[in-house]
């Protein structure tokens, strides 16, 4: 354990011991706010070792089947596999065989099993353990492939500055809009100077999300925490500048967006 989480448990303790319920519970409160406070990047990855991950009890599915209605809500496996080859035939321009390159929210590998085979090595990264034991049977036959248990914000195991392109769809929009900010930051820092980052967010503008906003709006028990937040082309576009990157965007039902890190100034 650390020296401060132990100075910290030590003094829990001490206030448990005597009965200082109130004191005990005022402590508990400060630390939980430091650890949302704004903190060094190194710093965020020591204290995420302590985070709770928020987002994994939604996606922890049972099985093959609930996945893949949890993540393409569907229960035709060919219609899965269909458009993992579709999404994976999209990225194909901006990588090679020489890659290195980063599935975020990769899910069952719908669409990593199709990049896997194509670059030397993959990183699929997920907060669901669930998700990454049900990826790794559907790839059990690359072995270029470092499976990662994420966490909310955080994929410490990652070097910076060491993938060529790193791809998360379908998944930013299911996060908070200040954890989604969170993760673009941290997709940044491990992104070569050169590298491309293709992610996706649904958009507001459209039909399609307008509609499933207004169900959230009027029907409470739809708002559930892995709910689809809709962004409007100009906020994807100032989100991703804020968090550092050059960024062409191009808007359909979903914004599709394909970026690199701006140079530092
Ligand atoms: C709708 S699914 C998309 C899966 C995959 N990208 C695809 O297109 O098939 C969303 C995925 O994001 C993952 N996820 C949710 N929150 C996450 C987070 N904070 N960090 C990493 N992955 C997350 C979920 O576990 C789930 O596998």
């Amino acid at each position: 354990m650390q020296k401060g989480a132990k100075s910290l448990v030590d003094e829990m303790k001490r206030l448990a011991t005597r009965g200082k319920a109130e004191e005990l519970v005022g402590r508990l409160y400060r630390a939980a706010r430091a650890l949302r406070e704004p903190v060094p990047f190194e710093e965020k990855f020591r204290r995420s070792d302590l985070h709770s991950n928020i987002y994994e009890p939604t996606w922890s599915a049972a099985d093959e089947a609930e996945a893949r209605l949890l993540i393409y809500n569907t229960d035709s496996e060919e219609s899965f596999v269909e458009g993992g080859k579709a999404d994976a035939a999209r990225l194909r321009p901006y990588f090679d065989k020489g890659s290195t390159v980063l599935d975020l929210g990769c899910g069952i590998g719908r669409v990593a099993s199709f990049v896997a085979p194509e670059c030397a090595r993959l990183w699929a990264v997920d907060v669901s353990q669930k998700m990454l034991d049900l990826a790794a049977k559907r790839l059990a036959g690359c072995d270029n492939v470092t499976y990662l248990h994420s966490r909310d914000v955080a994929m410490p195991a990652v070097p910076s500055a060491s993938v060529d392109l790193a791809y998360s769809l379908l998944v930013l929009q299911h996060l908070e809009r200040e954890d989604a900010f969170l993760l673009l930051e941290e997709l940044r820092r491990v992104l070569k100077p050169g590298g491309t980052l293709v992610v996706t967010f649904p958009n507001l503008l459209s039909d399609e999300y307008l509609g499933s906003f207004l169900e959230y709006v009027r029907d409470r028990s739809k708002r559930v925490p892995a709910r689809a937040r809709a962004y409007t082309p100009e906020e994807v576009g100032r989100i991703m500048e804020a968090a550092g990157f050059e960024a062409a965007l191009d808007p359909g039902v979903e914004i599709r967006v394909v970026a690199h890190p701006r140079p530092p100034t």
